[in-house]
């Protein structure tokens, strides 16, 4: 199993134009599949959970849109609290979170501090995330420790600048998929993918069953992960492996 899954939960606009429904349906739709890939994550036993809810490139959607999707977020927050208190969710959010509507903020925060201690399933919700914008507040971090005298340019290293990124002391992600066949990542995780395994379906994320997440879990297992080494290196006895040998 994957330590950590994270998902670009799209398509559901589509969804909704397919049914002749408005857009904001769609999102309404979305929900139900946050929830069954949750609680399959635990059951599963997986760790983290990243789900892509919300980007930096999204603000620039008709405000009509974005301000339902900030309601629907707080109407999440709102009536998920207790579940998460109850299932040991811990709640984690990434993202430049400062410029979220404040009553939103205040929820996501305040659940936050009230699953600090949890010990199940980290679920962590990227909202108004960008990658670059994670990237280079992480720099920014870095560049006034450096001028403070805090920091010896030398010590800029892969695990120090990773610490100063929005995803501090989560794992990289094992397993990354995206709903609605878009082969892209737009501006999601960019440094933590780097040995990410990538998974593309075609289904729309209101229409993502729990047994299409078990298929992709099954696919996942199925992968050889060698992060720049050969196989024989990995000592794995793959088909890879009988080809080569042979
Ligand atoms: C994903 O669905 C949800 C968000 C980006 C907030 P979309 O709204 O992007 O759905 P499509 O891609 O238009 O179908
Ligand atoms: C990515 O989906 C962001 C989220 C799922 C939150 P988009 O629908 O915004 O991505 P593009 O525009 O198709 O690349
Ligand atoms: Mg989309």
């Amino acid at each position: 199993m994957p330590t950590h899954v994270a998902i670009i939960m799209d398509g559901n606009g589509r969804w909704a134009r397919r049914q002749s429904l408005g857009r904001i349906e769609g999102h309404k739709q979305g929900r139900k599949a946050v929830e069954t890939v949750v609680d399959t994550c635990r059951e599963v036993g997986i760790s983290y959970l990243t789900l892509y809810a919300f980007s930096t490139e999204n603000w620039h959607r008709p405000v009509t849109e974005v301000r339902a999707l900030m309601a629907l977020l707080q109407r999440y927050l709102r009536s998920e609290r207790q579940q998460m208190l109850e299932k040991n969710i811990r709640l984690r959010a990434i993202g430049d979170l400062q410029r979220l509507p404040a009553p939103v903020r205040a929820a996501l925060e305040e659940i936050m501090e009230a699953t600090r201690n949890n010990t199940g399933l980290t679920v962590c919700l990227a909202l108004s995330y960008g990658a670059r914008e994670e990237i280079v507040q992480a720099a920014r971090v870095m560049a006034l420790a450096v001028r403070n005298g805090q920091l010896d340019p030398q010590e800029i290293t892969e695990r120090t600048f990773a610490r100063a990124l929005w995803t501090t002391d989560i794992p990289d992600p094992d397993f990354l998929i995206r709903t609605s066949g878009e082969f892209r990542l737009s501006n999601f995780l960019l440094w933590q993918s780097a040995y990410a395994e990538l998974y593309v379906t075609e289904t729309l994320w209101p229409d993502f069953t729990r047994s299409e997440f078990l298929a992709a879990l099954e696919v996942y297992q199925s992968r050889e992960r060698r992060f720049g080494r050969t196989t024989e290196q990995r000592g794995l006895t793959s088909d890879l492996a009988r080809v080569t040998r042979s």
